[in-house]
């Protein structure tokens, strides 16, 4: 069986299914269509599948285009329906991992589509878990479903995790050229896995187990909270001592060894890096043990939006005006800059507490006509004179590369800049940084 899954493998006549059409499926689903294969979508959102049967893409790193020539060569077929799971070589799960309001993990997304898998399960398929979760899922909550019926991983049916690593946004690398870990539950399992990322992926690394492969990406991730976590509490010190952080960190990046430059901001977002550590120290307590770096850095990161609403207010106070009534306009609403996604992003919290304590918020970000936070409904304000004159304060949260930041400088009163986007502009009392 794991021979006939190989040749099908080899010769691209395996059937791959991405379960999770999101910000990681679409992409890999595209990666697997342009190598060669037949690649089943299947999402439960109905209307990202009609977007996707009319040839449109609703994630940035991927173009209509690529949808479209996908879609009328016959080799991407997108559904609500996972009957389809009974036809298919290989089936790919790219479902969301968020955190209940508790901060405790939700994986009930990934066991709904584990539960769907056993119930069209053929024999000799091939499963693999891309969701970033805490070290032990695929192997405490995806195996003991799928060996429910009786079949045994390794033999009947084959089960890995290979975490995605994918940077939305990002112009360099992307799925197919950002190295691949992998880890089977069985070695013949980590075998075929390898072998079917192989004929897509640039670099495919394997490594001895799912757990590891689980740990690996949360590795990666808590690096980068406790290192975020790390230079915002160094530019907390540096405005006390009345350092420039951004010219520390810009002369301390010229070492050409063991330094890597992270920037202070407003706050961490996104689906991933606020979320994906918590998975890990979730599962440290289950063993009596405290991750203290992930909780230290939480903690630092999840206070910077009432740092950023503390500057405004001090800036405003300087030009005796207090924020309660002061016009507030926040530019740049997504978690980072030209991603258009809200999820976790500091800028809400930053609207919300600028609200809270009376300011009147607008915002502009060119990829959000509207904002809904909670029961506050927001318009997208104009980008011109008007509106940037007419506010008391600017403050810039997600630097969009589409914005003309000089024109934000010609023209706001004052501004408050929590990405240092204006760094050319020396010696101007009006702006501020963090
Ligand atoms: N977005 C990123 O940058 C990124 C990077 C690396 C890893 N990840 C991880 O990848 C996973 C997916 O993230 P995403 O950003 O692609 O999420 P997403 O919300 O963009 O997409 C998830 C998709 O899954 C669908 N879905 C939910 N439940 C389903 C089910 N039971 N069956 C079928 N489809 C279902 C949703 O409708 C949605 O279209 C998460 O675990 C995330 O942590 C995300």
């Amino acid at each position: 069986m794991l021979k006939e899954l190989e040749n099908k493998i080899l010769k691209k006549k395996a059937k791959i299914g991405i379960i999770g059409l999101g910000y990681v499926g679409l992409p890999l689903a595209i990666t697997f269509f342009k190598s060669g294969f037949k690649v089943y979508g299947i999402d439960i959102d109905e209307d990202r599948v009609v977007r996707l049967k009319k040839g449109k893409s609703y994630i940035l790193d991927v173009s209509s285009s690529d949808i479209k020539e996908a879609m009328a060569s016959g080799r991407l077929v997108v559904s609500t329906d996972f009957s389809l799971i009974k036809a298919l070589d290989a089936v790919i799960i790219c479902v969301p991992t968020p955190l209940y309001k508790t901060k405790e993990p939700d994986v009930s997304y990934i066991a709904a589509a584990v539960e769907k898998i056993k119930r069209y399960m053929k024999r000799g398929q091939l499963v693999v878990l891309e969701s970033t979760t805490y070290p032990g899922t695929t192997e405490e909550v995806m195996l003991p479903v799928l060996e429910s019926g009786g079949k045994k991983e390794g033999k009947d049916f084959y089960l890995a995790f290979s975490p995605e690593r994918v940077d939305p946004g990002n112009a360099r690398y992307n799925t197919k050229n950002t190295p691949k870990i992998i880890g089977g539950l069985s070695k013949e399992s980590t075998g075929i896995s390898k072998l079917l990322y192989e004929q897509a992926i640039d670099t495919v690394v394997p490594v001895s187990s799912a757990k590891v492969a689980e740990m690996v990406k949360l590795l990666e991730n808590t690096f980068r909270i406790v290192n975020i976590g790390l230079v915002n509490e160094v530019m907390l010190l540096c405005d006390k001592l009345g350092i420039n952080v951004w010219e520390v960190i810009d002369a301390a990046r010229t070492k050409p060894y063991g330094f890597m430059p992270f920037y202070p901001g407003p706050g961490v977002g996104g689906h991933c890096i606020p979320v994906d550590p918590i998975y890990l120290s979730w599962k440290a307590r289950q063993y009596g043990f405290e991750a203290r770096f992930i909780e230290l850095a939480s903690y630092i990161n999840s206070e910077m939006p009432g740092y950023v609403v503390r500057k405004i207010s001090e800036a405003l106070n300087e030009i005796e005006k207090p924020l309660r009534r002061s016009r507030v306009l926040v530019m740049g609403v997504a978690y980072k800059k030209d991603v258009k996604d809200l999820r976790e992003s500091p800028a809400l919290e930053i609207i919300e507490l600028l609200i809270k304590k009376g300011a009147i918020v607008s915002y502009y970000d060119p990829l959000f006509p509207y904002l809904k936070i909670h029961n506050i409904n927001l318009k997208c304000v104009e980008f011109n004179k008007a509106s940037l004159g007419e506010s008391d304060c600017v403050v810039i949260v997600t630097d969009h590369s589409d914005v003309d930041y000089q024109f934000v400088a010609r023209n706001a009163s004052l501004i408050v800049d929590t990405r240092n986007i204006l760094k050319d502009i020396k010696n101007k009392a009006n702006i501020v940084r963090l």
